[in-house]
């Protein structure tokens, strides 16, 4: 296409899981809430939709405030976002230009290659040890890395490092280290005072997955206010609506909604867990609001698995990673449609996988 730059010419897009609104799929393909969002957030909205003739705080300040409350940082080192997706864009196109790298764990977060592929930039993929944990080439010395985006919890594994290891590893880099801490509220531990600790450590959250938010569009970061300073003057002036700071505002203020949501999504996380398990899958501890499920010799098992399930009115995530290989990743959702994604699983493996595995 003669009219487009190359780098956007030749890169494929990112291409998010399948999302169907009519009803038709229960969705645990891209690690929605199964559950509605806290009741203070409908009224939030209701209240804000009076005043859509305004344009909103250009700094989503009511937010800021509401969540320094909140996560004990004072709002100047908090950026909104509209979607944590936002956030990342505006990092990358802050800190990594033409000719510079942007470092990312393999396998994980799929947009951030796309990330790097818009500014025209290089991208460096760093593997996992087997256990999941990080490993010296994520401090490779390079100066051209200008950015590393490490998801924890990871996607699409749900398997977590520890906060000190992460202190290690932002000591040793010379760029900022962004820890993108998506499913952070289903894990035991957060790095937010990290931030604190270190200049070059910063933390994203977004609303989507932990408080049922996801048609909201709602992220934030938390960075230092020197680096907040700089990233504000990327974002579109306005990147996020009236409605979604009021949503956002209400939801973080309700942290019993948040701890009830959670403990009951881990009690199903368990047992989707060691369901998947005792059917033959290898299922890393996750840490997430989903499971990253891989059968031994699988073939084409994964694809034939998400293909009966899809058929059955059950999306689920096949993701395919060149040299690490396949998997399915599924969102923990209620009880019920958890134990039917399961109990199809089950038949599947009993009827026909177990041929298409070879086994
Ligand atoms: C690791 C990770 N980061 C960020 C996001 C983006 O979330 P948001 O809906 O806030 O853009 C996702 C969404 O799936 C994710 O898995």
């Amino acid at each position: 296409m003669q009219y487009v730059r190359d780098n956007i010419a030749q890169m494929g897009g990112y291409i998010s899981g399948e999302q169907s609104q009519t009803g038709d799929f229960i969705k645990l393909n891209t690690n929605e809430n199964p559950y509605p969002a806290s009741e203070r957030v409908r009224e939030a909205i209701a209240k804000a939709a009076h005043t859509l003739n305004l344009y909103p705080n250009a700094m989503g300040t009511p937010f800021r405030k509401a969540a320094a409350e909140v996560l004990g940082v004072d709002p100047s080192w908090i950026m909104c976002g509209n979607g944590s997706d936002d956030i990342l864009t505006i990092v990358t196109r802050a800190l990594v230009g033409e000719q510079n790298k942007l470092r990312l764990p393999y396998p994980s977060y799929i947009l951030y290659k796309s990330l790097a592929e818009l500014q025209g930039a290089q991208w460096e993929e760093v593997d996992y040890s087997s256990d999941w944990k990080i490993t010296d080439a994520f401090s490779r010395p390079d100066d051209n890395v200008k950015l590393f985006f490490l998801p924890n919890p990871n996607s699409p594994t749900g398997t977590t490092v520890l906060p000190d290891d992460l202190l290690a590893l932002a000591d040793k880099l010379s760029c900022p280290l962004l820890i993108d801490e998506a499913y952070a509220d289903f894990n035991e531990f957060n790095c937010l005072e990290l931030v604190k600790q270190r200049p070059n450590i910063m933390v994203s959250r977004t609303f989507s997955k932990s408080y049922a938010l996801a048609g909201l569009r709602f992220g934030f970061l938390v960075a230092r206010p020197e680096l907040i300073e700089q990233f504000v003057k990327v974002k579109d002036s306005y990147n996020c609506d009236a409605l979604s700071i009021a949503a956002a505002s209400a939801a973080i203020q309700d942290q019993d909604w948040l701890r009830q949501t959670v403990a009951k999504i881990k009690a199903t996380r368990a047992h989707l867990t060691d369901k998947m398990r005792a059917l033959g899958f290898t299922v890393p501890d996750s840490h997430a609001n989903f499971t990253w499920n891989v059968f031994p010799n699988a073939g084409t098992l994964h694809k034939d698995l998400y293909s009966y399930l899809k058929q059955n009115g059950y999306l689920v995530r096949h993701m395919d990673y060149p040299g690490y290989g396949d998997g399915l990743r599924i969102s923990v959702g209620t009880d019920e449609d958890t134990d039917r994604c399961l109990a199809l699983v089950e038949r599947y493996l009993n009827d026909v996988g177990r041929r298409s595995a070879g086994a």
